[in-house]
């Protein structure tokens, strides 16, 4: 079975992390999609956020990342993918994703949507707070692998020049 589990990671974070190890025991293959085009004002690229994933699963073969651009059940579709995977951190992330979820069954009653609970450290983690955590020099190193810290030091140093 093919999974897809999509989103902005800006940057992927360990939570992140988890959540995808976990799908990649569970199906037999994972597409990370990371979404191009969005509002949300991102700190990377879509090919440098996508090397960042690629980078956290070296040795993984049935995980694949790519970038897709416009409707996601389409994107599922055009992979043959039969699940849609998100993480549920909070209650809070409940009725943006209980209404994301219906919207994509109405569009694609043949794709489940299907979700794992965020494990405990990870229930608070987002990719926002880890940046902001970052740029007033604090410590994010049990948040995000050591390759993905340094790319956020690295970019917030370059915004400063
Ligand atoms: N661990 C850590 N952080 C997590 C997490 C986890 N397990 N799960 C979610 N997050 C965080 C992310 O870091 C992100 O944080 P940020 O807002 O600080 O950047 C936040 O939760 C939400 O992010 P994300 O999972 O990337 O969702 P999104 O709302 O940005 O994007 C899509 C969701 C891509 C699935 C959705 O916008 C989409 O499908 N777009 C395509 C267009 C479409 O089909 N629209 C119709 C949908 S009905």
């Amino acid at each position: 079975m093919i999974a897809i589990y999509p989103g902005s990671f800006d940057p992927v974070t360990n939570g992140h992390i988890d959540i995808i190890k976990r799908c990649a025991s569970t199906f037999d293959y994972v597409i990370v999609a990371v979404l191009i085009n969005q509002n949300k004002n991102v700190m990377f690229s879509a090919e440098e956020r996508i090397k960042m994933i690629q980078k956290s699963f070296i040795g993984y073969d049935n995980v694949k990342v790519e970038s897709f651009d416009g409707l996601l059940v389409e994107y599922a579709r055009s992979k043959n993918a039969q699940i849609i995977i998100r993480g549920l951190r909070a209650i809070s992330d409940y009725e943006y994703e209980m209404q994301m979820s219906l919207f994509n069954y109405q569009l694609a009653p043949e794709i489940e949507t299907l979700f794992l609970v965020a494990r405990g450290p990870f229930s608070y983690l987002s990719s926002s707070i880890v940046k902001e955590v970052a740029s007033y020099g604090g410590d994010i190193s049990s948040f995000v692998p050591s390759h993905v810290e340094n790319n956020i030091i690295k970019n917030i140093q370059k915004r400063r020049v």
